[in-house]
């Protein structure tokens, strides 16, 4: 909530009545307050309409991330680690070859059917990952880039959405731009910006939002949240989880 700001008629007002109570005894003390009060009396002749405070829309208060890896809407990100670091969902099954959580595969494998269908074939490329595999898959990159870099492509083992059994990388079937930002200029890559928010799914790391997200530009980072987000997200047009959480601060 913001108020108006005191005018600066307003104020000009309240600083001579100050000086009009607070006369010094002396004339000669005196002479140097003249100037303003006359200033202020004369800004007193032409009174600027009292402004009105502009009532300002109430902005509903984002939902609370849930912090429970089992709840489908888990934020997981820098600031949010999988509690505990160690889960392991349950229940995981496979999609061409790729794990996940049966919520979530069962709504890939429509879009992957409806997206063949209109002719942009999907494939899984990495779904579940456990701790130690992200472990090793970190240190990986640290060592082909160093861990700057390393950190804003992969998350360190215990913070990745891989781990929660939601999420899938997905390319397309030509192998075309795999795992590379030029996927989503794939037909592939723009069916699955278009339409994955039919099927509860989004591309969790959009382009221009390293700032909020903490990652670069994924385009084939498809995380599973629930139909009822994902449309609220799309509709809404909030870019990302932490935008949907209310976690960006404002500057
Ligand atoms: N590449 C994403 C950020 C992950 O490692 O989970
Ligand atoms: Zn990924």
């Amino acid at each position: 909530m913001s108020y108006p700001r005191r005018s600066a008629l307003a104020a000009a007002l309240a600083g001579a009545a100050l000086l009009i109570t607070s006369l010094p005894a002396s004339p000669a003390a005196a002479a140097p307050l003249r100037t303003a009060v006359a200033v202020s009396a004369a800004s007193r002749t032409a009174p600027a309409p009292t402004p009105t405070p502009t009532p300002v829309a109430a902005k509903p208060t984002p939902p609370k991330p849930p912090r429970d890896p089992r709840n489908i809407g888990v934020l997981v990100n820098k600031t949010h680690p999988l509690k505990p670091k160690s889960y392991v969902p349950k229940g995981l099954v496979r999609v061409n070859g790729q794990r996940m959580r049966a919520e979530p595969a069962k709504a890939l494998t429509k879009l992957m059917r409806d997206a063949k269908r209109s002719g942009a074939r999907i494939v899984t490329v990495s779904g579940y990952r456990s701790y130690s595999t992200q472990k090793a898959l970190f240190a990986r990159y640290t060592r082909a880039y160093g861990s700057a870099y390393a950190a804003r492509i992969s998350a360190r083992p215990g913070y990745s959405e891989h781990q929660t059994g939601l999420t899938m990388d997905v390319g397309a079937a030509n192998g075309a731009c795999r795992l590379g930002s030029c996927f989503g200029n794939t037909k592939a890559g723009r069916w699955v910006a278009k339409n994955a928010w039919k099927y509860g799914y989004i591309v969790r790391y959009p382009k221009g939002q390293e700032k909020v997200t903490g990652y670069t530009y994924e385009p084939w980072h498809l995380r599973y949240v629930g139909v009822k987000i994902s449309t609220a997200m799309k509709k809404g047009k909030i870019p990302t989880l932490e935008h949907y959480y209310g976690q960006v601060k404002r500057r």
